[in-house]
């Protein structure tokens, strides 16, 4: 009895029980140890260093919090980013893994697929699809709050993700493991047509960056992504089942959005003062269309390379 009360008031009694456990998790990379989503901290890298993407920063923000903050989630959050390259998409795919586990983006729980190096034969789609199953059940034995990052889509071979239909849906647990705590992210360029039109409407009729709504983008980005026979997502029926939470538009960027991406940069090389830095990159932008010079073709891509360029 006595020993039962002790238990329960060293339980109730948070800094031992705390202490015990920091001190357990020095020593264990678990997944209970390395799951430490630290939701301000995400919020404020994407509100801070994520440039020019209202959308972006509403919509990730937004879903990120909502499915952490939900104890039991009934089905995993998955989130497909689509744009021009140098929009950001890598960028915050890779601030979710950062700020949901203690080691980051080298933590084991974060799982990434490049199209290109992970499946490079499209004919080989049978067997990348028994892989990619088994890893990924595999993976979520191991760690229920799992993060699969897929990149390049475009390059995915038509009906491989389609293997992951299961696992996306509600109410799936197999094998005594939940499926719903994980989170996906695809990334890809298709739809970016869409998306840089949508840009570029607004940008002619003169309206701020920030009147681009949400509402006919996201259907849009899902049909170019279904219809689209480039696309990994061709004919998905993880879009046709509607499995996948949001779609993220990454908007292109133009000119002074790369200058703020330089100037982030060279303060963090030391170099805070250097506008005409920022100022070179800046001219060095390639634009398109040519004609009315409105997005970088590029964005914030290999930007640091041309600040070594300039410096
Ligand atoms: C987890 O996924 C990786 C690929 O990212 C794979 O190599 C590994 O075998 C998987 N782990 C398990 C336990 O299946
Ligand atoms: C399909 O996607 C590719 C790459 O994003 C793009 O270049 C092409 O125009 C798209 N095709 C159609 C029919 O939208």
């Amino acid at each position: 009895m006595l020993a039962a009360l002790c238990i329960l008031v060293l339980l109730s009694f948070c800094p031992a029980l705390c202490v015990f456990q920091k001190l357990y998790c020095s020593f264990s990379d678990s997944c209970d140890c390395d799951f430490r989503p630290n939701i301000r901290d995400l919020e404020w890298d994407i509100y801070k260093n994520v440039f020019g993407q209202h959308l972006v920063q509403d919509i990730v923000s937004e879903e990120v919090v909502k499915f952490l903050q939900n104890k039991n989630p009934d089905r995993p959050l998955v989130l497909s980013f689509h744009g021009s390259s140098g929009t950001g998409k890598t960028l915050v795919s890779s601030m979710l893994g950062t700020h949901l586990f203690a080691s980051a983006m080298s933590s084991p729980y974060v799982h990434q697929f490049v199209a290109t190096l992970h499946f490079p034969v499209p004919h080989r789609v049978q067997q990348y699809r028994r892989e990619l199953k088994s890893w990924v059940q595999g993976n979520l034995t191991e760690c229920a709050h799992s993060i699969f990052i897929f990149d390049e889509m475009e390059r995915m071979p038509a009906g491989l993700v389609d293997v992951l239909e299961p696992f996306l849906g509600p109410s799936h647990v197999v094998f005594y493991t939940n499926y719903r705590k994980a989170v996906y992210v695809f990334i890809s360029s298709t739809g970016e047509e869409v998306i840089n039109r949508a840009a570029l409407e607004n940008r002619q009729s003169g309206q701020e960056r920030e009147a681009i709504a949400l509402a006919d983008l996201e259907d849009a980005i899902a049909q170019a992504a279904y219809n689209n026979h480039t696309s990994g997502f061709f004919q998905s029926s993880i879009i046709q089942q509607k499995l996948i939470t949001r779609f993220v538009p990454f908007l292109p960027l133009s000119r002074r959005h790369v200058e703020r991406c330089v100037l982030s940069q060279l303060c963090q090389r030391g170099h805070c003062g250097r506008s005409d830095v920022v100022d070179a990159v800046g001219r060095d932008v390639a634009f398109h269309p040519v004609q009315g010079q409105y997005f970088s073709t590029t964005g914030c891509k290999a930007v640091s390379a041309k600040i070594d360029l300039f410096l």
